[in-house]
């Protein structure tokens, strides 16, 4: 069986910056992986991604949120992760199920029994072995997210969640914390705050500490 390494975090953390960067780190390692993200990661994902992530659709329930992050978890799992993890290859996966905890449940206020209720009848008995949280105010999330988007001409595409209110991000950051602390064995809290490469090193510390575990030679 492979390692399935999930990064989360607000907007802006650095989840796709520094998912690559394991990348770099489990290639000098020879260590088979692949990299994929949630929503998306299959042809059907990237279409749910698109009605979830464009700025028009403001109008969508939360209902109906909640059974399209599904949807494109359960598309993704039995396309690709499952896949990669039975043939012993690492997977990278940018946000998973605890992002639509934090972001549904705890920014948004959805009942969290339904969301988890969801989770285990779609996707029993599954969880990551290594979630990485990179963790950052909402402020210096939100900057470098609005920075990005807008270099990448992005705004349309991407911006439903960048267009919320501060403190949106505010309860999505607690709650991922939250969610951490309920977990403590499965989660490592990095700070976002400093630099790319401090991040990076904290990171390949923790994915170091999960290899040995699982008794990979590294
Ligand atoms: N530690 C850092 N210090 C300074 N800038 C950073 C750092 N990490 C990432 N950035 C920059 O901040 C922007 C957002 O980073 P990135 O896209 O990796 O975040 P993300 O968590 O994937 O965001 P999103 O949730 O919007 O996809 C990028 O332009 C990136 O280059
Ligand atoms: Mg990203």
């Amino acid at each position: 069986m492979g390692l399935f390494i999930v990064f989360e975090g607000i907007e802006g953390c650095g989840k796709t910056t520094q998912i690559s960067r394991a990348g770099d780190f489990l290639k000098q390692q020879n260590l088979p992986f692949i990299i994929t993200r949630e929503p998306g990661g299959t042809p059907i994902g990237d279409e749910i991604r698109k009605i979830l992530l464009s700025s028009k659709n403001t109008d969508i329930i939360p209902l109906t949120e909640l059974l399209l992050y599904t949807a494109s978890k359960v598309q993704h799992l039995q396309q690709i992760i499952n896949p990669a993890l039975s043939s012993g290859t690492i997977v990278l996966c940018d946000r998973f199920f605890d992002a639509t905890v934090a972001y549904q449940g705890y920014g948004e206020g959805m009942l969290l029994p339904l969301i988890e209720k969801v989770h285990s009848m779609f996707l029993p008995g599954l969880a990551p072995d290594l979630t990485i949280l990179l963790d950052c105010s909402a402020e210096l999330g939100l900057n470098r997210s609005r920075r990005r988007i807008r270099l990448e001409g992005k705004e349309q595409a991407e911006g439903r969640f960048e267009d919320k209110e501060l403190t949106f991000h505010e309860r999505v950051r607690a709650g991922y914390l939250q969610l951490a602390r309920r977990e403590p064995e499965r989660f490592r809290i990095v700070d976002a705050g400093l630099s790319v490469d401090e991040v990076h090193e904290k990171i390949c510390s923790c994915i170091t500490e999960k290899l040995r575990e699982k008794g990979y030679a590294v």
